[in-house]
């Protein structure tokens, strides 16, 4: 799927990819580079644009845009949004003018499940701005997607104090990326080949939100905290090796090593919760060569990974993860990452480097 779908007269359509962090969390931060890939699951906007507002008086206090299908929250959130969105896009030709005149009507639908890590507020962010985009060009703009990324980023903010643009550039892009810091707004962001075997993204409740565990790193650095400087470089020098690896295709056993390594440096940095360290052990029974905490940690999402041939064992892991854990009173969602070519034929027509993974 393409992040730049649908645009008919009335109705723009944003989609955002959800996303799994594979290495460089936290470090990332820090300026260290970091590898992900997008989930087959998404968060998909239309935005209906229907006609000029009728009201006499039109305050800009006033919004033109309704979400009659969303809970009250969600309603609240999106105009947030929306009115970021008028902070934040170039007004070109008066656009913003032209559309505060007018109403429009939101749909939002998403597979993405929400307080996890798995990137939903950053999949959210990118279909928002990936509708306001597809509005607001036609296609004027020489890069629309990085306009996209760009404007799903500053709209991150309302959600992470400091987002890196991991996220985001997953959400927009899709696929399995590297993301390089060099001290600009957003890093550099290069689409590798997906890596050739399967591995499972899983997630549980969380502890603590991405603000919260990437403050509290930030605090421990800064008072000095020697265990926090030499994880953090240490989780750098993996992630800058994984990406050299999965671009030049390694197999699953050498990312998987690095994957393990990574997360005992993760669990040094306190990042760790019961029920992410009773999925890892129960993926190891169903034959995972390695996993780790993906992402800010504190529970949220996981990962594990097998061999090329040991999809079905991949498979019955993440069937059998929600259940097992519930039965110890925990909750999980989980859902299998396969390379193109060891995707059923039907599904195969998704393989490319702007979409799901
Ligand atoms: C969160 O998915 C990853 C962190 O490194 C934060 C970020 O990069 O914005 C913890």
């Amino acid at each position: 799927m393409h992040q730049r779908v649908g645009v008919s007269a009335v109705e723009y359509t944003g989609v955002g990819f959800g996303k799994l962090l594979l290495f460089g969390e936290h470090a990332a931060v820090y300026g260290y580079p970091a590898l992900g890939i997008a989930l087959p699951l998404c968060t998909t906007v239309h935005l209906v644009d229907e006609g000029l507002r009728t009201e006499l008086k039109r305050s800009t206090a006033e919004s033109g845009l309704s979400a009659p299908d969303l809970p009250k929250k969600d309603r609240e959130i999106v105009q947030a949004l929306w009115e970021d969105l008028f902070r934040f896009a170039s007004d070109s030709d008066n656009l913003l003018e032209h559309l505060r005149e007018r109403r429009f009507t939101l749909q939002v639908r998403s597979d993405v499940p929400r307080s996890r890590g798995l990137g939903s507020s950053a999949a959210a962010c990118a279909a928002f701005a990936g509708a306001w985009t597809a509005m607001e060009v036609g296609s004027k703009l020489p890069d629309s997607q990085h306009a996209t990324w760009l404007l799903a980023h500053k709209l991150e903010h309302r959600f992470h104090g400091t987002p890196s643009g991991i996220d985001t550039g997953l959400a927009v892009y899709g696929g399995c990326r590297s993301f390089l810091f060099n001290g600009g707004e957003l890093p550099e962001t290069q689409a590798l080949p997906p890596p050739a075997f399967p591995i499972v993204a899983a997630a549980v409740p969380r502890g603590s939100d991405t603000k919260a565990l990437v403050a509290g790193i930030r605090r421990r650095r800064e008072a000095g905290d020697p265990v926090v400087h030499q994880a953090l470089a240490q989780l750098g020098r993996i992630s800058e090796q994984a990406i050299d690896a999965v671009a030049d295709g390694a197999p699953a056993e050498t990312v998987a090593a690095a994957a393990n390594e990574a997360d005992s440096l993760l669990v040094e940095l306190e990042l760790d919760s019961e029920q992410v360290r009773y999925g890892l052990r129960l993926a190891k029974e169903y034959g995972a060569l390695g996993g780790k905490i993906s992402g800010a940690g504190g529970g949220g999402a996981f990962l594990a990974m097998f061999a090329p041939n040991q999809a079905e064992a991949a498979a019955a892991f993440a069937a059998a993860l929600p259940t097992k854990l519930k039965k110890t009173g925990g909750e999980a969602e989980a859902i299998v990452i396969l390379p193109p070519q060891l995707r059923p034929p039907s599904t195969k027509a998704e393989s490319t480097t702007s979409g799901p993974a």
